[in-house]
């Protein structure tokens, strides 16, 4: 039963409970914990995090503290996850987070950060590993007549809040199109060992659950109105480097359907986050291939456009990943995109025997990669973080095709993004098939470590550094305690402590 009529709350019982952002907000305690709807900046509560963010300020100007552990599908937006951190209001977060003044007060350490996989959350809460849930904080478009509640812009861990919290606040957001209905598919057929199923998705377009979340209306304590955007950073327009990146790719696919490896619409295709995996969505408009699918954790500018130039012929996602345009464009049109998409929990977006099944093409960014293919996704000099591993390692390990994409250098050209060895290491040598960057692509699959630096320093670093690269694994080869995957470990963590000390590697 959805939405008619002019009201977003059409249940009689949970319509007395509509009361003020402020007065939500008095149901959250200091040290509790809490779990938030939002991913990748969509779906996100916008009104009771603001109005906890001013209650936090009022108790540090008063010298007490109103700190909060905070759960969340994702990244979020600035009226959450800044406005939090901007008021010291977070004790311990998780998981993946992009926002500045957050990722500053982790690097700092005034905020604990668990990164952790995205498909595992809702298991470990389940599981009981993260400890209780206090209250859930989330976001829906509607509310039906018996009391079910319609998804916003994300899934996430919303299906998973909801079951576990003790208390439920409701944000209906009426900035959200009411079109969104029947997007959605969430799945309840998940258990805990020893008595979980196979999941019964076998073809990204299956649906396999309910569109709407079930919900105790004896658990919620109060319910917000709101009517304000999602809010998210534009992507950077495509430069020459993602271009090039877009061209490697987009040959290599072909190569792999010419050999007979892929059918001639690909696999379902993972997009990750960034500015990078966006691009080269756009580079695959003017690919060949026709009549494609996705299934990936979220739906960014470049997959919209793929899907409104017909390239792409549906997408499974978890959320809307999308610039403040292409939302907007989104949001007035959402009739047409009900058919050609399915959000998803996060726990099946991301979900590995799925990803396996499927046989999904991995596609994400990295901060840099070693000469034998180890994947650093997260931290910058190996101990400042990012933003977090998100679906990385969900998809890398899983995919039919895993794929990392980077510029060959950062910081304008005075970091390589190839490196002797990877300063942190978030995918395994084992679970990175091909990496690729503007100088071109490396088809890891078959090799050996020694098989793999020659292709990786070749192909992928950027000329200005393959002497180096070259000087350093010549010298590994002499030095080198084990001849399999050749190091001089001191030397090569070194070349970060060159960048601090001169501000570049190249000496
Ligand atoms: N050394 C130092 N800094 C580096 C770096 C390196 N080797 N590589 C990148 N950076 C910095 C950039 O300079 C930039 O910093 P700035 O914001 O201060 O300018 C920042 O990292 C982001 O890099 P950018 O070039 O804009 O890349 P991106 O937007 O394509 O994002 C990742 C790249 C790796 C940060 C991003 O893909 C990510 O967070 N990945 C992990 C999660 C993930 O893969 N999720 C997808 C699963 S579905």
């Amino acid at each position: 039963m959805g939405l008619t009529g002019n009201s977003r709350i059409q249940n009689n019982q949970l319509r007395q409970k509509v009361m003020s952002a402020q007065a939500a907000a008095e149901f959250i305690t200091s040290g509790s914990t809490v779990g938030m709807s939002g991913f990748t900046g969509s779906g996100y509560p916008k009104a009771v995090p603001l109005a906890l963010a001013a209650r936090m300020e009022e108790k540090r100007a008063a010298g007490e503290k109103f700190r909060l552990r905070v759960w969340t599908g994702a990244s979020t937006g600035p009226e959450l996850d800044g406005a939090l951190a901007k008021a010291d209001g977070i004790e311990f977060r998780l998981p993946y987070n992009s926002d500045p003044i957050a990722r500053e007060k982790i690097n700092r350490g005034e905020m604990e950060y668990f990164d952790m996989h995205l498909s595992q959350v809702a298991p470990m809460a389940w599981q009981g590993f993260l400890g209780p849930l206090d209250t859930a904080v989330v976001e829906v478009t509607g509310i039906t007549p018996d009391g079910a509640l319609i998804p916003s812009s994300s899934v996430g861990n919303n299906k998973t809040w909801l079951d576990r919290a003790d208390k439920i606040i409701l944000e209906v957001n009426r900035w959200q199109n009411p079109a969104l209905e029947g997007m959605h598919d969430i799945y309840y057929g998940t258990a805990l060992p020893p008595n979980r199923v196979p999941i019964p998705l076998i073809r990204p377009d299956d649906r396999i659950g309910q569109t709407t979340f079930r919900c105790d209306p004896n658990k919620v304590v109060a319910i917000v109105e709101t009517d304000a955007p999602d809010r998210n950073l534009p992507f950077a327009a495509p430069d020459e480097a993602a271009l090039a990146i877009a061209g490697h790719l987009i040959e290599f696919f072909r190569h792999e359907v010419a050999r007979g490896r892929l059918p001639a619409s690909l696999l379902p295709l993972q997009s990750g986050v960034g500015n990078i995996a966006n691009a080269v969505l756009t580079g695959l408009l003017d690919s060949p291939f026709e009549n494609m699918t996705s299934y990936t954790e979220v739906i960014q500018d470049g997959m919209l456009d793929l899907l409104n130039a017909g390239k792409l012929r549906m997408a499974s996602a978890t959320s809307f990943s999308l610039s403040p345009a292409a939302a907007a464009t989104m949001n007035a049109n959402m009739g047409a995109y009900r058919h050609k998409m399915i959000l998803r929990p996060q726990e099946i977006s991301n979900h590995p025997e799925l990803i396996r099944r499927l046989g999904c093409l991995a596609m994400n960014g990295l901060i840099e990669a070693d000469i034998y293919g180890n994947v650093n996704s997260t931290h910058v000099m190996g101990s400042r973080i990012q933003n977090g591993i998100g679906g990385s390692g969900d998809f890398a390990r899983n995919a039919y095709v895993s794929i990392f994409m980077t510029p060959s250098t950062a910081k304008g050209g005075k970091i390589s993004a190839i490196v002797p060895q990877a300063s942190h290491v978030d995918h395994i040598n084992q679970d990175v098939q091909v990496i690729i960057t503007e100088q071109g692509l490396a088809d890891l699959r078959g090799l050996s470590p020694k098989q793999r630096a020659e292709v990786i320093m070749t192909n992928c670093a950027h000329p200005d550094y393959r002497p180096m690269l070259r000087d350093y694994y010549t010298r590994a080869r002499q030095g080198s305690y084990g001849q399999q995957s050749p190091c001089l470990p001191g030397e090569a963590l070194s070349w970060h402590q060159r960048f601090m000390q001169t501000g570049s590697m190249k000496m």
